[in-house]
């Protein structure tokens, strides 16, 4: 299995410079989120393809770059653009970039996707904050030799998601005035959307929503000791809940009419929770 460390240090190297002081807070933006980096002050960029040897994300909706800037006097690191194991990487890639923001001072992680609603009573623009994850995607970041600098090789997964955190985002949430429900995230792998069949299951199991991301990296975030916070932004009703086809072009569509609701709770979040 190829060896990442190289790919590793040279994202650090190029990117330190950015991190003046060190960023503590990282964040990766899903389908049609990414348009969050626009906002930070101070805005530096590196794309992927100025990394050696990183890989270039290629799904539409996805710019592929590191974003670092200030967002109310905090300095955060941003992935605009992340890898999703549809596209063909090997599950150890798909830890690349928390990996590199760990090395690059990050503790705390906020994770955000666009996902299909499981729950009945979601509509698309329904704003959850992933509580639990199902990984049913059959992949794991950490398959492979483990790397103990990270962490160790049979990590907990009790409270991937912080529950401080999250109680922080509930109360910051309703302060605001943002509705905000909570739930469990199933990871599919994509890149076909479920069948109305998988979505009943998913139901019966406990989901609330699904989606093809977020899973391998809220593991390896946790797996090299970050705290991790995930935010699902409900695009569309799952599969099988309306007489309608499912498209990506209705996935970008919503999250650019929900992207105002999401900017404020990132802003909270920023603000108050990190
Ligand atoms: N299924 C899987 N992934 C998704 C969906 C969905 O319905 N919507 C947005 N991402």
């Amino acid at each position: 299995m190829e060896d990442y460390s190289a790919i590793i240090d040279g994202a650090v190297e190029r990117l330190r410079p950015l991190c003046a002081e060190r960023c503590k807070t990282g964040l990766i933006l899903g389908s049609g989120l990414g348009g969050y980096a626009e906002g930070l002050e101070n805005a530096r960029s590196l794309s992927y393809a100025q990394l050696p040897g990183f890989p270039v994300s290629g799904v539409p909706g996805h710019a592929g770059r590191f974003v670092v800037g200030d967002r109310f006097g905090k300095r955060v690191i941003v992935m605009q653009g992340r890898f999703h194991f549809y596209e063909g990487y090997p599950a150890p890639l798909l830890a690349l970039g928390v990996r590199v923001m760990r090395r690059l001072g990050v503790e705390t992680l906020l994770l955000t996707n666009a996902a299909g609603g499981v729950n009945l009573s979601y509509r698309p623009g329904t704003l959850m904050v992933i509580r639990d994850h199902i990984n049913f995607a059959g992949v794991n970041p950490l398959i492979g030799q483990n790397d103990d600098s990270f962490g160790p090789r049979f990590p907990d997964q009790s409270r991937v998601y912080d529950p401080g955190l999250r109680a922080a985002l509930r109360e910051t949430a309703e302060a605001e005035g943002v509705p905000l429900t909570e739930g469990v995230y199933m990871m599919f792998s994509g890149p076909s959307f479920e069948t109305p069949a998988e979505i009943r299951m998913a139901r019966a199991l406990g989901a609330d929503a699904v989606g093809m991301s977020t899973v391998p990296e809220a593991i390896a975030a946790v797996h090299c000791g970050m705290r991790v916070l995930g935010i699902s932004l409900i695009t569309n009703m799952a599969a099988g809940i309306l007489d309608q086809p499912l498209t990506h072009e209705e996935v970008q569509e919503t999250a650019n009419l929900a992207s105002k609701q999401f900017t404020r709770l990132v802003d909270a979040a920023i603000q108050h929770v990190f």
